[in-house]
């Protein structure tokens, strides 16, 4: 069944990025991604609007896709998609390309659960770079999912901790949005934490079990805090921009790694990754770097394209698929909640 060669087309479509990518064995040839500006205004992705970008992007984008990797498409072996989670108006439209695309070219169709996607993206060949050694522990956090995950073999997972509320990604982007920036506002309370003082304010942290994460606690001690400040001082947020995102950034960094650190040591497991969007967060990569050193641990951080929602996660994802031979029929349909092991175990 395996060939020599194996070109492999992922698609991914699960949120607001519309993206292509080529995989040749385990490298990437090419990974689109079309971001969609639209929802900048409304502080948050609107579904419908989603949806319809999603429609308009997707053959541009497989067609870049594909010149970018200098083949044909008949060239293309199989093709791996999103099947969930997400919103279920973005990922219908790239289930029916993806469905579309398997019968007319008469090749495999492979479903790929997105948050398998965000943790086997450690697993492209880029440059050699060092691959994690199993079992190890990836922190997946995104604008949808913070979840400690075990990882046994490539499609053999488990979730060790979760959010019990609010996404890390989420938690970002509603604190951004306090502080006026647009949406996602956690890569610009990034850049602007870079000159700040991440001691001058404090926020709640959680007390929460197990090994589970709790941002809402902290969402609304922002809140409170900056309407009280404001009442004073109405140009508090202003005036104080940088100090404000470099502390949230903190908070928020220190609640992720207690966990972590927590759940390594009960575990006994050193090998340690990241990813999902928020893992392109400098503050979370230059500590989880701190940790290496004082718990010995190696850590994983794939590179930015890698981090946030793209197709070049869903392809590798594909291609272990492809190996066991788990195929998905045309009978397959999206699903916006999608269990973790859901068609894979
Ligand atoms: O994985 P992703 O692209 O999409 C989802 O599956 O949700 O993650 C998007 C999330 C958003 O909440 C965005 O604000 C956050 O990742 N994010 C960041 C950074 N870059 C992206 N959060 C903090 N710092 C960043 N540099
Ligand atoms: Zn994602």
């Amino acid at each position: 069944m395996r060939q020599k060669e194996t070109i492999i087309l992922g698609i991914e479509s699960s949120c607001d990025d519309t993206s292509a990518a080529i995989l040749k064995n385990d490298a990437i040839l090419s990974n689109i991604i079309a971001g969609q500006d639209v929802h900048k205004e409304y502080g948050g992705v609107v579904p419908e609007l989603a949806s319809r970008a999603h429609l308009q992007n997707i053959i541009p984008v497989v067609d870049a896709a594909i010149k970018k990797a200098k083949i044909k498409k008949e060239d293309i072996d199989a093709i791996a998609f999103t099947k969930g989670p997400g919103l279920l108006g973005s990922l219908i439209v790239g289930t029916s390309f993806a469905k579309t695309f398997a019968l007319a070219m008469d090749i495999p169709l492979i479903d790929v659960n997105h948050m398998y996607g965000h943790v086997l993206a450690h697993f492209i060949n880029d440059e050699n770079k060092p691959m994690p050694k199993m079992p190890f522990l990836c922190l997946t956090v995104s604008g949808g999912h913070t979840q400690i995950v075990l990882i046994k073999d490539y499609l053999d997972m488990k979730i060790i901790g979760t959010t019990i509320d609010d996404a890390a990604g989420e938690a970002f982007d509603k604190a951004a949005k306090m502080l006026g920036f647009p949406y996602p506002g956690g890569p610009l309370i990034d850049k602007f934490a870079k000159n700040g003082d991440a001691d001058k304010f404090q926020f709640a942290k959680p007390r929460v079990p197990d090994y589970n994460f709790s941002f809402s606690g902290l969402k609304t001690s922002i809140l409170y805090f900056l309407q009280k400040q404001e009442k004073e001082n109405p140009d508090f947020i202003k005036e104080n921009l940088e100090d404000l995102c470099a502390s949230i950034q903190k908070t928020i960094v220190d609640i992720l790694l207690k966990q972590l650190e927590k759940v390594a040591k009960n575990l006994g497991i050193k090998e340690i990754a990241i990813a999902g969007g928020v893992s392109a967060n400098s503050e979370l990569r230059k500590r989880i770097l701190e940790y290496q050193e004082k718990l010995d641990w190696q850590v994983y951080i794939p590179r930015f394209e890698y981090c946030t929602d793209n197709a070049a996660m869903i392809a590798i994802t594909g291609k272990f698929m492809l190996e066991k031979e788990l195929f998905a029929d045309q009978s397959i349909t999206a699903l916006a909640r999608m269990p973790f092991d859901a068609d894979i175990c």
